[in-house]
């Protein structure tokens, strides 16, 4: 079939070829014909770009009033890291902590309900394990490593629940596992990009204990609010939902998410844009504004700039 040359008799395609085949029914009917069928190609062209908008339209809508799937509903917690925390947890905190979680007078707290967000925050700043007899359990070198961490986590979350700590998740909202399948902690993902709203919130609920400059300060009794230079963004998320010592609990309905971002979107660019001493140039709201616009107002300059020179 595919190899015989098309006979000149056969038409060659739609309403072309019938046009063409009545070429002897003279020059004024062929005409009208031809219009004919352009009139119509073009109604059926804008009949399919109307129905392309129609879903277009529909499918941005049900996707604007769909609700997002609980997203952290996802389980990291199976059997053998519970297992495996336990394990830890009856070698490395039983004796501060008690067999059940339930606590040891004059040594810790009860443990249940704190969360793998608290055991985040404590283990991964080297506060837990504690050493015997600290007023305030100190930041030190972390003893464990992140695997034996989420381990941990698993354990206590299993026994009495509590605040989670945030993982990442890929555009289909399932969560990201690194290559022995475990779960990625969200880290340059929990900075919000509003850092007009961070500052703003940092006065409002941080400064009083750490300083408007973020340098820490001392508490009554002995105590102290740490600086937060060099502190990662899981930790300053699980700081804030978990309130360690006596820094107040801000639960996700004091400040959202979002909210959060932002305080640690700030403080994270404010840390890292002052490499000297971290935070120590003072009140920095509308002054760590303008460095952004600068340095954005810049770059766009330069490249409009290097756009122009392109099309010459
Ligand atoms: C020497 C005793 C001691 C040991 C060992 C110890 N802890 Fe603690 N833990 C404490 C004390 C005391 C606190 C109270 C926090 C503070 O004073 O800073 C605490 C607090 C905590 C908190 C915070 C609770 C909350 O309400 O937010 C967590 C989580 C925690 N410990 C986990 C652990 C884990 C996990 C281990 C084992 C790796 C461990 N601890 C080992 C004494 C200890
Ligand atoms: C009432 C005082 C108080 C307020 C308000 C407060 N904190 Fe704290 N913060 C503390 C204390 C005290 C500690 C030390 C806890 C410990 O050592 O266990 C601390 C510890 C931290 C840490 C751990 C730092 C490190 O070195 O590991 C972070 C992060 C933190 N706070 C962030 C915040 C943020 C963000 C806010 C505002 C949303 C805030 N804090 C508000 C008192 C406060």
């Amino acid at each position: 079939m595919r190899s015989s040359p098309p006979s000149s008799s056969q038409p060659l395609d739609g309403d072309d070829a019938s046009a063409e085949r009545v070429t002897n029914a003279g020059p004024a009917k062929t005409d009208a014909r031809r219009a004919k069928s352009r009139r119509k190609l073009r109604r059926r062209a804008g009949a399919t770009a109307f129905l392309m908008f129609g879903l277009l339209a529909t499918g941005l809508l049900a996707g604007l009033l769909t609700p997002k799937p609980q997203v952290a509903t996802a389980e990291p917690t199976s059997a053998e890291l519970v297992a495996a925390g336990k394990q830890l947890y009856e070698t490395s905190c039983v004796t501060c902590h008690g067999t059940n979680l339930e606590g040891v007078e004059d040594r810790g707290p009860n443990l249940l309900g704190v969360g793998d967000a608290a055991v985040y925050f404590q283990v991964s700043t080297g506060r837990m394990p504690a050493a015997r007899g600290e007023a305030q359990a100190a930041r030190k070198t972390e003893k464990f490593t992140q695997a034996q961490i989420d381990q941990l986590g698993a354990y206590i979350q299993a026994m009495g629940g509590g605040p989670r700590v945030m993982y990442d998740h890929d555009s289909d909202g399932n969560l990201k596992r690194d290559e022995n399948g475990m779960p990625v902690l969200a880290m340059e993902s929990l900075q919000g990009d509003d850092l007009g709203r961070g500052s703003e919130l940092f006065r409002l609920n941080c400064a009083s204990c750490h300083n408007f400059t973020g340098r820490g300060g001392a508490l009554s009794s002995g105590k102290y609010a740490p600086p937060l230079t060099d502190v990662n963004e899981q930790q300053l998320y699980t700081a804030m939902l978990t309130g360690p010592q006596n820094m107040p609990k801000f639960s996700n309905r004091q400040l959202s998410v979002d909210e959060k971002k932002d305080i640690i979107g700030f403080i994270r660019y404010a840390d890292s844009s002052n490499p000297i001493g971290g935070f120590s140039l003072g009140g920095f709201g509308p002054a760590s504004e303008g460095v952004v616009m600068w340095v954005v107002g810049i770059s766009a300059i330069v490249a409009g700039a290097m756009w122009i020179g392109s099309r010459n």
